[in-house]
């Protein structure tokens, strides 16, 4: 077996075995296999794709190339999402279903490109701990009913390396290898259950809807194989999530969120997901799920267990900075909004310091936008559309009002969640 002959088969759109499949993971991980090579191959893939058998293989296969971990707890929900523009969900919902008994014990990621990440938002609140050992993590685990760090263990090093050549590739966008890389990650991290937020849209990874199912069902799929319960929401990701898009502001906003008091949106996303994570956590219907998940909305508890969860980290819940400046952004027009776009609004945060280009770049946390109102609102001239909070780095107001489009006639508003797959 070489390389040569299988990226002339896959070229040729014949599958590969597994055999095939493990003999180019093994030797990229070792370094037989160049860097120029993997990429024509990942090209092929990109290209023709993969079938449900390769991708269900190459899962497995990377899966098998790191540590997997054992939590040695059994109604373990883990949550992931795809990434999206303003998405505190994972703050909300880690604290709100451990309230409940479903226990969290996840690990999450920075941001990159225009997409935020949970452990960055995190840090923002002052003394908050993302890096802590696997006794300590299991420990408080079983202690509170949850833990998030950004990282554990040698998980899927397989992903690591095939990520970062996939990103200087142009080959992010596959579906197989989206499924692999996500999934592999998912079955690592110890979890009996997955809920995956999946984005769709001018904000999201995937822009196309029968991309999106194909995705969903893809992972779904391989989640069962693994004896994982496994279920996928579709939701929009055309305009930010809530109003909020930075760090520190979209941790305010998830705790306001905690108390009863956030956007509608990111609510009812919180309700669904949660919802979904409690039946399978405790093994109730959905509908049953759904009571428990709002009742501790908006009884306190899941605020609750949000203090509990931030001081047992270190954190310190009222501390946490913003931006020295702020200037208000005011409409120039009456009208509808016709439209936010999301991957704009998610580039100018990150102009302001709110992102990274690469991943060493250093992030400030105080900063980013707040918008005041969302699509399908009417809004007067003179009134509010957003503030920036900033810092050094600054953006126009220009740049901001070119993210809006508007409408003389009503416009609907756009529905979040689009379909479940589970
Ligand atoms: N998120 C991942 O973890 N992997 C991908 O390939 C895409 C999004």
């Amino acid at each position: 077996m070489d390389i040569l002959d299988i990226i002339d088969k896959k070229e040729n759109g014949e599958k590969l075995t597994k055999e095939e499949l493990k003999y180019v993971i093994d030797g990229y991980l070792n370094g037989s296999i160049k860097d120029y090579q993997m990429a024509s191959l990942l090209t092929e893939i990109d290209l023709l794709g993969l079938s449900e058998e390769e991708t269900i293989n190459l899962t497995d296969i990377m899966l098998h190339s790191g540590e997997i971990l054992d939590l040695n707890f059994d109604n373990i929900v883990d949550k992931h999402s795809t990434g999206g523009v303003g998405d505190k969900t994972t703050i909300v919902l880690a604290p709100l279903v451990a309230s409940l008994r479903v226990k969290v014990a996840k690990m999450s990621g920075r941001g990159l490109g225009h997409t935020g990440g949970t452990i960055d938002k995190l840090e923002s609140i002052k003394g908050f701990k993302t890096a802590m050992s696997l006794d300590a993590f299991k420990n408080q685990v079983d202690k509170i009913g949850i833990a998030l760090v950004g990282g554990m263990g040698n998980l899927v090093p397989a992903d690591k390396e095939i990520y970062a050549l996939r990103d200087v590739t142009g080959t992010v966008d596959s579906i197989p290898l989206i499924a692999s890389s996500i999934m592999s990650k998912k079955l690592a991290s110890g979890a009996s259950s997955i809920v995956i937020d999946l984005k769709v849209g001018s904000g999201a990874l995937v822009n196309n809807l029968d991309e999106a199912k194909e995705l969903a069902h893809l992972m779904v799929k391989i989640g069962k194989n693994n004896n994982k319960k496994t279920a996928c929401v579709l939701t929009n990701m055309n305009e930010p999530l809530g109003y909020a898009v930075g760090n520190s502001i979209e941790v305010i906003e998830a705790i306001n969120t905690l108390k009863g008091d956030g956007p509608e949106d990111l609510t009812d996303l919180v309700i669904k997901l949660g919802s979904l994570m409690v039946s399978m956590g405790l093994n109730i219907s959905e509908k049953q799920a759904e009571e428990k998940v709002k009742e501790n909305l908006y009884n306190g508890k899941g605020y609750e267990k949000m203090l509990e969860w931030v001081k047992a980290q270190g954190g310190d819940i009222n501390d946490i900075p913003l931006a020295k400046h702020s200037k208000e952004i005011i409409i120039q027009t009456d009208g509808y909004i016709s439209s936010i776009n999301a991957l704009e609004i998610g580039k100018l945060s990150r102009k302001l310091g709110a992102g990274r280009l690469t991943k060493d770049d250093e992030i400030d946390l105080t900063v980013g936008i707040i918008l005041n109102h969302k699509v399908g609102e009417y809004v007067k001239k003179g009134e509010t559309l957003a503030t920036i909070f900033y810092n050094e780095k600054k953006i126009t107001e220009e740049e901001v009002l070119s993210c809006f489009n508007f409408s003389e006639k009503p416009v609907e508003k756009p529905k979040l969640i689009i379909d479940t797959i589970k």
